[in-house]
């Protein structure tokens, strides 16, 4: 099947769309991205990720004037396009091409911004006969000081994930210099400690990942788990009744193996089955 995508204004064949190699996102990576899930043609969380993109584009000062019709139109028709149940659209949006190469921008860019849908798993489902827990790594985070953009200059993140893919696990939790966890190298990260769930306070050393906002909305609104966003050590991981990993494309997914380490006995626990089963549910209202 021919993939149709967009790429400034047009809907065209994957094979036709070009850049020009002058174009920022090429040259510096510099440039930011959504990657926003669908399943049915229902979008999660559509308007919460286009926010992010708004301010992500604000903050490096990328002008554009976009509004959340206009996103809504375009990623919709690639799902048309396309027509299979689940797919996620990414959305790339570079700074644009210039006429030569220089570390400095000025205002007049016009930006380049492509799309395309990709197809996805089905949504998962909570049943902890159905989901595999994933083993995962710990490495000291190698990124920039900026990782609250969802920018795609994104070496460091694939440098950590390939670390992950090398030791033949799914993911690489990434700690501070203080040993404070943040994050994982596509992911944010959850906590279960007997009744209290916790994920790292926002700041600049995550990326404030829609499904995160998500999940503690709807533990916060629909259980009794007291939930926290504090810092979070590596004992903490280590010692932990369970730990998550979240995100548009993972949703919850437990993890149960850390550094080679069980978490607690190594099975999938009740608390991830309580939140997947409210996230099921409740997804599509975001
Ligand atoms: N990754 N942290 C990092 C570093 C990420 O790259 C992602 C998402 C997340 C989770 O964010 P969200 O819940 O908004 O998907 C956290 C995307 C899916 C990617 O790079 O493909």
């Amino acid at each position: 099947m021919q993939q149709i995508v967009y790429l400034n204004d047009q809907f065209l064949p994957l094979e036709k769309a070009r850049i020009s190699p002058l174009d920022r996102g090429f040259l510096f990576g510099d440039g930011v991205y959504e990657v926003i899930p669908s399943y049915s043609g229902k979008f999660v969380g559509f308007e919460l990720h286009i926010e992010r993109l708004k301010r992500n584009l604000a903050a490096l000062e990328i002008v554009l004037d976009w509004t959340l019709e206009d996103w809504f139109e375009v990623t919709n028709k690639l799902l048309s396009e396309h027509g299979s149940s689940n797919l996620s659209v990414y959305i790339h949006v570079s700074r644009g091409a210039d006429i030569k190469r220089s570390h400095s921008y000025n205002q007049g860019l016009t930006p380049t911004i492509f799309a395309y849908a990709f197809e996805i798993m089905p949504p998962k489902v909570a049943d902890k006969d159905k989901v595999t827990g994933l083993k995962v790594v710990t490495q000291e985070d190698i990124r920039w000081r900026q990782c609250h953009i969802k920018s795609t200059a994104l070496l460091g993140n694939v440098m950590h994930f390939q670390h992950a893919h090398r030791n033949d696990v799914a993911e690489t939790v990434l700690y501070n210099a203080q040993g404070e966890v943040t994050e994982a190298s596509t992911s944010n990260i959850f906590v279960v400690k007997g009744q209290k769930i916790t994920t790292p306070p926002l700041d600049n050393q995550l990326l404030p990942g829609i499904t995160r906002h998500l999940v503690l909305d709807i533990l916060s609104t629909k259980t009794d788990y007291r939930i926290e966003e504090a810092t979070l050590s590596l004992t903490d991981l280590y010692t932990a009744d369970e730990v998550w990993l979240t995100s548009a494309s993972k949703e919850i997914v437990p993890v149960t193996m850390i550094d080679n380490k069980r978490v607690a006995n190594g099975e999938v626990g009740d608390t991830w089955l309580t939140a997947m089963s409210l996230y099921t549910q409740n997804k599509f209202n975001y």
